[in-house]
């Protein structure tokens, strides 16, 4: 039975007053027995074991006290008040969830459509005749560009042409590489809309890469003119040895075909003298981000033909009758196959593909991307997502504009029209139509960009970058798709049977 002492409360009072009695030289043991506490080992030990009793009685009594009183002031877990933040075994539970739900869509979709898999399909995407590789030819023809701007900064080095002269020939020049692929791809009927996206790609990544090609070497000449000007020297510098070892070239110096032809295949966009140089290529990285490349380039190709291809066909039918709810439930369809193949896009074009390239030039700036996906702003995402690109602009169209004058406003506008320009220009001339869906997905970001900034904030920031992205580019792949096939197959009884 319980003592109703027992519920006394226990304080280190108590159990220091009975650790004290230790000390004194006479004890009263629990048999009622004294023991002096002389040096005899037994007398001891016996006070030892009549010490311990009142002390494991102590413990025993705090034991069950502490059993007894149960309740102390806290909140609950989920309560904001409650500071818990370790939600891991949730985020375990969605990707199960997740997993769970997809393997569901999987498998509806097996069962509904059979394997559509084809590799050899994915050959004629690129191709229409075996034997004819106008894509590919209009990529080496890209040569011929790179060469004129090279012998343009050597003609503007050695002073044979003035600045007014080069700017001129730029100008012509970077006209060319945008005009001359359109040119070719809207006139040649024997290069597939893939196969024209990707050397239109090719070209105007030579377009920006070019054009910082220009300026860098415009500020180089500034420069160098200025330093001759005050210290009377020579225009040249010889090439000098960086900290790290390596030979650092210095204006003109730098106007090597080597050096041009190391900047084309370097993954940036913005040109430099001396880009920051990796120690060794490490083949272990080298081999592990290939393998990435072959294995979600298969992934991304499966996954289009399998599950994307048979909802667009399937959502055909709604758009030409303007069936609003089924239209609504085809696009909400479309989003998870589309939203997970620009996902694995991003993964192995800004991870894998970037990597592998910088890893086998030794290109040492390997920041490609940042935490776009903790964006709680439009701004935030178009800053981080897309690092070349984003450094581009500042440094060659953004800052400059500002530097003359114009204001955040006007000059944000005018990088995301531009941005709006070459995102039309990458999707209409390839599929031969000019539907202005990407170049005006582009132009809403910025009042998307201030609705997000201005009424939402955090969590609900990030949730409204994430639904800009899951929706908005379904709606915009559903609008060319079904103005292509409209255009393109109306009377073809192939489509008219797939609708
Ligand atoms: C438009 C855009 C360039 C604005 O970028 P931002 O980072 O929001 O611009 P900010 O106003 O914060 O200023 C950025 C820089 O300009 C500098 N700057 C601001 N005013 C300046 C002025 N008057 N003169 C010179 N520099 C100035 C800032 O100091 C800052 O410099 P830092 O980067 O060295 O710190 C960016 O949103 C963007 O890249 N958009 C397009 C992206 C795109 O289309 N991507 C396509 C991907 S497919």
């Amino acid at each position: 039975m319980i003592d109703k002492d027992d519920f006394r409360p226990i304080t280190r009072n108590r159990r220091r007053a009975t650790i004290t009695n230790v000390k004194s030289e006479t004890v009263k043991l629990r048999n009622g027995a004294t023991a002096a506490a002389a040096s005899d080992p037994k007398a001891r030990e016996a006070l030892t074991k009549n010490l311990q009793a009142p002390l494991n009685e102590d413990k025993r009594k705090c034991g069950l006290y502490d059993k007894m009183s149960c309740h102390k002031l806290q909140e609950s877990m989920l309560s904001s008040a409650s500071s818990f933040k370790n939600y891991r075994g949730i985020l375990n539970w969605c990707v199960v969830m997740l997993v769970l739900s997809n393997a569901r869509l999987f498998l509806e979709n097996l069962l509904r459509y059979g394997i559509l898999v084809d590799p050899i399909q994915v050959v004629s995407l690129f191709l229409k005749d075996p034997y004819s590789w106008p894509a590919a030819c209009l990529v080496i023809v890209s040569n011929v560009f790179i060469l004129v701007a090279l012998y343009t900064e050597r003609k503007l080095a050695m002073g044979l042409i003035n600045e007014k002269v080069g700017l001129l020939i730029y100008i012509f020049n970077l006209t060319a590489v945008l005009y001359f692929p359109m040119v070719v791809v809207l006139k040649l009927p024997s290069i597939t809309p893939v196969g024209g996206a990707f050397a239109l790609g090719i070209y105007t990544i030579l377009f920006l890469k070019l054009y910082s090609y220009k300026d860098v070497n415009r500020w180089c000449r500034e420069k160098t003119q200025a330093k001759a000007r005050s210290l009377s020297r020579s225009l040249s510098c010889p090439s000098t040895q960086s900290a790290s070892g390596g030979m650092q070239v210095s204006y003109p110096g730098n106007l090597s075909l080597r050096d041009m032809y190391y900047f084309v295949f370097a993954p940036t966009l913005c040109y430099e003298l001396n880009f920051p140089r990796s120690e060794s290529i490490r083949m272990g990285f080298l081999f592990r981000r290939l393998f990435e490349m072959f294995l979600l380039t298969q992934l991304l190709v499966g996954l289009t033909q399998q599950w994307m291809v048979p909802i667009i066909r399937s959502s055909m039918k709604p758009l030409q009758e303007m069936d609003y709810s089924r239209m609504t439930e085809r696009l909400l369809r479309l989003t998870v196959p589309n939203h997970l193949i620009w996902l694995i896009f991003f993964y192995s074009f800004f991870h894998s593909s970037m990597n592998f390239v910088a890893e086998l030039l030794r290109f040492g700036d390997r920041e490609f991307y940042r935490d776009w996906w903790n964006s709680e702003t439009i701004t935030y995402f178009w800053q981080n997502w897309n690092i070349p690109v984003h450094k581009w602009c500042l440094r060659h169209f953004y800052k400059p504009l500002m530097r003359r004058g114009a204001g955040k406003l006007l000059s944000q506008s005018a990088v995301f029209f531009a941005s709006a320009f070459f995102h039309e220009y990458l999707v209409s001339v390839p599929l031969r139509m000019f539907r202005l869906w990407a170049f005006m997905g582009m132009m809403a970001q910025l009042p998307l960009a201030w609705f997000v900034a201005r009424f939402l904030r955090g969590n609900y920031g990030n949730a409204a970058v994430w639904l800009s992205l899951i929706i908005g580019q379904p709606i915009a792949v559903l609008m060319y798709v079904h103005d292509y096939y409209v255009t393109h197959n109306q009377d073809d009884p192939t489509v008219i049977e797939a609708l």
